[in-house]
């Protein structure tokens, strides 16, 4: 009888530990480069200093691509992949294109010098979102990494899976919780897209015309969003949906008459959220040697 025990005692001890290890080798952990790279995540963000001390209005976009990547596919870097037929993700909406491409390549070259095969591209984007929050003046958070890409980018996915800017608050609510994101993520995230808070400021009264912002004012991350959606200005039909929710309206209003007391703990809380959908980890998926093309 002992031994039973015992014997089970030992299989448990032997065993249990064994499982766990292998549901944490499948999840993302802040530092996962620690002792593959140990420098990947200063190589990221001196390129992105460096970009974005030239040319400032890289910011917005490459916080989007980041968004873009995740919501299509999961964030596998999908969304970097070239097609000599515009098929792929990056050839959705033309008209609202996606830019920067080329610095992911610039970062992914110098990560590619230090510790070859080793950083995967959907990592990259989601350093280069922090960075660039933290270049705004934005909250900071802790990144995971751990990410590997994947190998198939599909325009028709992107079509099907990034919402429209006149979705009402039903399509939006559906999909991010298609995504794995709940209401609250919805409208944090919400705060970053609007051109008339971060990256450009909207004329007083007048939202079809977007200023740009001066260069000495442009390093803003604030709650200035929520300010403007309250009083039904948005931008977009999306924005104004907000108010349409009872959830999403209580933190609309909220941040809007407490000048974001909340904000910026809740946004990186999200950031690492979105980070999480659908990810490829463990031996799944690759690290591509060029950020634009599969092995
Ligand atoms: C909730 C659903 C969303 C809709 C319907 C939406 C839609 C749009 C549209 C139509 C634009 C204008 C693009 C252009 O003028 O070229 C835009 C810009 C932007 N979006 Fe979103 N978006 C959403 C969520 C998000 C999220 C979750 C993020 C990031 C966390 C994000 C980040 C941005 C940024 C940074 C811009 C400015 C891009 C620029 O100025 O180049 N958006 N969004
Ligand atoms: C991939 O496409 C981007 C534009 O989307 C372009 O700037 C880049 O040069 C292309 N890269 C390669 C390796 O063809
Ligand atoms: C996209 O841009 C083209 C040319 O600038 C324009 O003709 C077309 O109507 C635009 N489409 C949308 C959906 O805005
Ligand atoms: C792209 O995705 C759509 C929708 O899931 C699918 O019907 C189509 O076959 C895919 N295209 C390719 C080339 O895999
Ligand atoms: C929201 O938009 C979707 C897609 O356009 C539509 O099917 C649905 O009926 C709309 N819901 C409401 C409550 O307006």
């Amino acid at each position: 009888m002992t031994w039973i025990l015992f014997s089970f005692l030992f299989l448990w001890y032997m065993f249990v530990p064994f499982v766990l290890d292998l549901a944490n080798a499948q999840r993302l952990k802040v530092g996962f480069y620690a002792k593959t790279c140990p420098q990947a995540e200063t190589i990221v963000k001196k390129v992105i200093v460096q970009t974005l001390s030239k040319s400032p209005t890289l910011a917005a976009p490459f916080l989007r691509m980041h968004f873009h990547d995740c919501f299509v596919r999961g964030c596998d870097g999908s969304v970097l992949l070239n097609s000599s037929t515009n098929q792929n993700e990056k050839n959705a909406f033309p008209n609202l294109s996606l830019r920067g491409f080329q610095i992911i390549d610039i970062a992914k070259s110098a990560l590619e010098k230090a510790c070859p095969g080793v950083v995967s591209c959907a990592d990259i984007l989601a350093l280069v979102a922090t960075d660039v929050v933290a270049t705004i003046k934005g909250p900071s958070w802790e990144v995971e990494t751990g990410r590997r890409d994947g190998r198939i980018s599909n325009i028709t996915e992107a079509l099907l899976n990034l919402v429209p800017p006149n979705a009402n608050i039903s399509t939006l609510k559906k999909d991010f919780q298609q995504s794995g994101l709940n209401v609250k993520d919805l409208v944090v995230l919400s705060g970053t897209q609007t051109p008339c808070n971060i990256w450009a400021k909207c004329k007083p009264g007048d939202l079809n015309t977007i200023v740009e912002m001066d260069p000495g004012s442009f390093k803003i991350f604030d709650e200035d969003y929520y300010t403007l959606v309250a009083k039904r200005r948005g931008l977009f039909q999306s924005d104004a949906a907000l108010l349409d929710d009872t959830e999403t309206k209580a933190y609309v209003k909220l941040q809007a008459t407490t000048h974001g007391s909340t904000f910026f703990e809740d946004f990186g809380v999200s950031m690492v959220n979105m980070g999480r959908i659908g990810v490829l980890t463990g031996n799944v998926g690759e690290i591509r040697k060029q950020c634009s093309r599969v092995n």
